[in-house]
């Protein structure tokens, strides 16, 4: 009944995005002219819910909704509360979300008693100017207070920051010790070439090598075993008793124990995050009121998830990897 794929990799892990808008536009993830998709190619909240259920069904224990911005998706409470059946009967083992934190101040208390128990919470920057320069349309007193409601409603939180060279490689160690001193986790992420954007990416680039060999002059780096089910790999830091993850995608691969697929919010199955691959779900879901055609669409899909991602930005490869944007998978 589980799902493996031709490499022996349990796919227990399904990434939603549930709507590709966003009330960012980050420089690095969108242009700030971006197109949506058309508001009817969406899946209602039922078929996302269906398409869910599905996969849990076939072995997914841990589900992120992502988007765009989760929270931006016009009713996303329901599906929340209705996803968080799976997690009463036990078949789910967590529900999870990556947010840019706009709107957690208002839903924080509500996703926490859906059962929702940890957050990944997007920021790049704790200098408010910095902050609406690189999302455009952004303000960080907002976001922190999200992060603040969420603190408070139990929930524990990451922060995730894409480190760009010359906009936050010097922050990030007071952003460890703001983030460590709340007691959140941290994770540092390299900027992958999906999708066109305004600007260049070689100049954005910032290899995490790099970064943590400036972060080791301060602090003292220890490897540790740590795992969120995720590709990070966790150091603990001596100074703040915090963890820092670091998220290699380019320098180093970590596609041999990938464990996830990516939905979109169309019911367009990416079985990996660097490849053009996917394939359609929402026909097969719509096709009949029973389970079969999609699950037979599930089996042929994870039959053909590929081995790995090349990503590469140099001057020379001036153009994305691959042509979606990152707001269409999440990440
Ligand atoms: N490369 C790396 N990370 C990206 N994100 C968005 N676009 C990119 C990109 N091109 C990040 C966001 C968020 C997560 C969902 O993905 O900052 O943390
Ligand atoms: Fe929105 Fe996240 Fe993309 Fe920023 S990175 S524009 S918050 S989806």
């Amino acid at each position: 009944m589980d799902m493996i794929d031709p490499f022996g990799r349990a796919i227990t892990y399904l990434r939603v995005s549930v709507t590709d808008r966003c009330d960012f536009r980050c420089v690095y993830c969108m242009a700030e002219n971006m197109t949506f998709l058309p508001r009817k190619d969406l899946l209602s909240l039922e078929e996302l819910d269906r398409l869910c259920t599905a996969f849990i069904n076939k072995g997914v224990r841990k589900l992120r909704l992502t988007g765009g911005e989760p929270l931006v998706r016009k009713n996303i409470m329901h599906l929340v509360h209705e996803l968080s059946r799976h997690l009463k009967s036990g078949a789910l083992e967590e529900l999870t979300l990556t947010t840019n934190g706009s709107q957690l101040q208002r839903f924080a208390q509500e996703l926490a008693d859906a059962g929702v128990r940890r957050i990944n919470v997007s920021l790049d920057t704790l200098d408010p100017e910095k902050f609406h320069a690189i999302t455009r349309w952004g303000h960080l007193d907002k976001v922190l207070a999200g992060i603040d409601a969420a603190l408070t409603a139990g929930l524990k939180i990451k922060i995730n920051a894409v480190a760009l060279r010359g906009f936050n490689d010097q922050e990030i160690p007071d952003m460890l010790r703001w983030a460590h001193g709340q007691g959140m986790d941290m994770t540092v992420i390299e900027t992958m070439p999906m999708g066109e954007i305004d600007t260049d990416r070689t100049d954005q680039y910032l290899p995490l090598s790099l970064l943590r060999s400036q972060l080791e002059r301060q602090f003292t780096l220890t490897d540790i075993p740590y795992k969120t089910g995720g590709p990070a790999r966790y150091v603990e830091i001596a100074e703040t008793g915090g963890r820092l993850g670091f998220i290699t995608p380019m320098t180093h691969n970590f596609c041999e124990s990938c464990n996830r697929v990516r939905l979109t919010c169309t019911g367009t199955l990416y079985m990996c995050l660097g490849q053009e691959d996917a394939a359609d779900l929402r026909a097969p879901l719509r096709a009949s009121e029973g389970d079969e055609l999609l699950s037979k669409a599930i089996d042929e899909a994870i039959a053909r998830k590929p081995k790995g991602h090349d990503f590469i930005i140099d001057r020379l490869t001036n153009r994305p990897s691959v042509s979606r944007h990152m707001s269409v998978t999440g990440g």
